[in-house]
């Protein structure tokens, strides 16, 4: 690649709140001509005539893709029905990912092919074919059914990143029931939320997950979580960690071995409609409360699959490895539905970067002669600070291409990656995307776009975005605005689960008939976006969306705290660190009690919303109708000094306290 020109960064946003533009990166890497030689966009013109024509002629674009790369059990008849909200896709026909993903595959003779290498933590390692991951997942959704679940049913999905995991959702798939998949890092109580949100009829999970050499017990969360979610008739227990002490419920509790293990491999895909509900995946909106984002069959198959062929150039002799855990989209749709409707052989990896060694990620890059990684800038953060000689112990040749996803990758960061690990060679493709989105909108085309560190430069085809001004007009380029996308696009989200109102107000209200993403960005003279954080409360850490009001909601509902207000501050490896400021009553603002808040956020939501700083306070700043001036708790809790209007606050003095009682 070539560094074309030296580049330099400013900060992002105004403490006026304004979006301004201050990134100077005009740093450009072209591709390697060896790698646009075989690449699958291997010129701009493949590109610029791709996406006029999906942009132009949707219809027939999208048609002859579907047709192309999905297996229909019965054609559909109209391409995209928009009412400009609310999308039907490949109306009318009959398909399933279970199938695309498995038979598709086996029928066209690449049964033998493998699917998935999987490395525990341990280190025990399990390889499937296709031929072979079919079988299991038949065995499991034959299980499913003897439990009592049927097409429409909601299945909760809580388990460690086995093979297992990506096989019940695969099943859930197969015979048309819904999977929620909640990470396995989330509290009893957001387990407890999310299957009463839904309405699971089933869960499933494990006996507990390795995490760092340590066994956490999972099914002990989980019976925590069953005990207050009235719904759930049985839970599927998979033994990974063989604790003996777990107890099982009869006759709530099944072990997987007794249920799935005895089951015939063969079970016929369900055929479904192309807007049959797929899965639902909740995550952070502005307000406290988790939304069920919901994805359906046909459209969400398609775009993981195109998206993932399209962005990682999918070949072959590839061997795919994304580090996500499928708790999350980016596992839903680049680990499970993308690459196995492509056929690909991925790599599949239970535990920590960091354990036994810092040096785990290589050892499998090393071991298993990974071609593509597709992280998180959080972990290349993480690789950074643990040090350069944990590479290069190892031999990383087989890499051809790096991907990044979760937040925007800094150009520090950007550099590093490209150096150390790609070896100058491998084009980076800094994917931007949402739960909503179901799959990859901007990102580079490897083989053609010249890349510039900290852009997702440009849409893939079917991607309409538009920046626009509070008023909705559009805004010129090099000025920043909200984000929006004009046209739908197959993946798209369908709704929120059970709240069509806050779907509506949330995704449609602001800009009509356009998709507001949540997201700032700004366009620059060739083309290119640059994401340039959130519009609303939601805060970015390690690549995880947290809303700022659901970590307040589970401090105030501590009984010793009378207030809290949460925002996001800058931190060097996660990308934004939680600060809590917190008034209580009753209770000596002290050590002990810091300890306690934060074990309660735990236990609320989970250890990834634990607050890194927790300050005791006695007032908060607000403006004259009561509204916490949040603003300015973010200069303090990133140390700045506090800039912009402070007109509007009620009470002055409390930012001379708040400086007081951090001092
Ligand atoms: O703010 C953007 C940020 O992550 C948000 C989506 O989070 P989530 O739904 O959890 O999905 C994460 C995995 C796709 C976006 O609204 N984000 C994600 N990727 C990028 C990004 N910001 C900048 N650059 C990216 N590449």
């Amino acid at each position: 690649m070539t560094d074309a020109n030296s580049g330099q960064m400013g900060a992002g946003q105004t403490d006026s709140g304004q979006i301004d533009n201050v990134l100077i990166e005009d740093r450009l890497f072209l591709p390697p001509a060896e790698f646009t030689k075989k690449a699958v966009f291997s010129t701009q013109q493949q590109y610029e005539e791709m996406y006029e024509r999906a942009k132009n002629e949707p219809d027939g674009f999208w048609k002859e893709e579907a047709e192309e790369h999905l297996h229909w059990f019965e054609p559909f008849g109209e391409v995209c029905q928009w009412n400009a909200r609310h999308v039907q896709w490949f109306v009318g026909g009959k398909t399933n990912a279970s199938y695309n993903c498995l038979d598709r595959n086996i029928d066209a003779g690449r049964g033998d092919r493998t699917a998935i290498i999987w490395e525990g933590e341990p280190g025990d390692e399990r390889t499937l074919t296709y031929n072979e991951l079919r079988h299991e997942v038949c065995k499991c959704a034959a299980g499913l059914k003897q439990l009592g679940v049927s097409a429409g049913d909601v299945v909760s999905i809580y388990m460690p990143m086995t093979p297992e995991l990506a096989i019940a959702m695969l099943a859930c798939a197969r015979i048309g029931a819904i999977h929620s998949v909640i990470f396995a890092g989330f509290s009893a109580e957001s387990i407890a939320d999310r299957n009463n949100d839904a309405n699971a009829k089933l869960m499933i999970t494990a006996d507990g997950l390795y995490r760092r050499g340590k066994v956490l017990p999972l099914k002990q969360t989980v019976d925590e979580a069953l005990a207050k979610s009235p719904t759930v008739e049985h839970c599927l227990v998979l033994r990974r960690v063989n604790d003996e002490s777990v107890s099982m419920t009869e006759p709530r509790d099944v072990w997987w071995h007794d249920v799935v293990d005895p089951q015939s491999g063969e079970l016929a895909a369900t055929p479904l409609d192309s807007e049959a509900p797929l899965f639902i995946l909740y995550t952070s909106g502005s307000t406290g409360k988790p939304k069920g984002i919901l994805h359906t069959t046909a459209g969400y198959n398609l775009w993981a699959k195109r998206t993932f062929e399209w962005v990682f150039d999918h070949r072959d002799d590839d061997i795919y490895w994304c580090t996500a855990d499928c708790g999350w989209i980016t596992g839903h749709s680049y680990i499970v539905y993308g690459p196995l409707s492509a056929g690909a052989t991925c790599l599949m990896y239970e535990g920590a970067p960091n354990y036994p060694a810092e040096d785990r990620f290589w050892d499998l890059v090393e071991k298993h002669k990974v071609t593509i990684l597709y992280t998180a800038p959080t972990a290349v953060r993480a690789f950074i600070k643990w040090g350069d000689q944990h590479v290069d112990k190892h031999d990383l040749s087989s890499l051809r291409l790096l991907g990044s996803v979760g937040e925007g990758i800094n150009p520090e960061a950007w550099m590093w990656y490209h150096k150390k690990i790609g070896a100058e060679r491998c084009p980076i493709v800094d994917t931007w995307w949402q739960t909503e989105t179901g799959g990859i909108m901007m990102s580079p085309l490897p083989g053609i776009t010249a890349t510039k560190p900290g852009s997702c430069t440009r849409p893939l085809p079917g991607v309409v975005p538009i920046i626009v001004d509070e008023t909705g007009s559009e805004v010129h380029d090099h000025h920043g605005g909200m984000l929006c996308i004009d046209k739908p696009w197959p993946g798209m989200l369908r709704g929120i689960w059970g709240d069509e109102q806050r779907f509506i107000q949330q995704y449609w209200a602001s800009v009509p008939g356009k998709y507001l993403t949540g997201d700032n960005a700004r366009r620059d003279k060739d083309g290119y976006y640059w994401i340039m954080g959130r519009i609303d409360d939601v805060i970015n850490v390690s690549g995880h969306r947290l809303s700022t009001i659901e970590v307040e909601s589970a401090l105030v509902s501590h009984e010793a705290v009378c207030e809290a207000a949460v925002v996001g501050r800058p931190d060097e490896l996660k990308g934004q660190a939680i600060a809590a400021f917190v008034s209580v009553r009753d209770r000596e603002p002290n050590d002990e009690l810091r300890q306690e808040l934060l074990m309660h956020v735990r236990k609320q939501i989970g250890a990834l919303a634990q607050p890194d700083d927790l300050r005791f306070t006695a007032t908060l700043p607000k403006t004259r109708s009561g509204k916490i001036m949040r603003r300015l708790l973010r200069d303090i809790a990133s140390g700045k000094e506090i800039a912009g209007d402070t007109s509007t606050l009620e009470d002055l003095s409390v930012l001379a306290k708040l400086r007081e009682e951090e001092s």
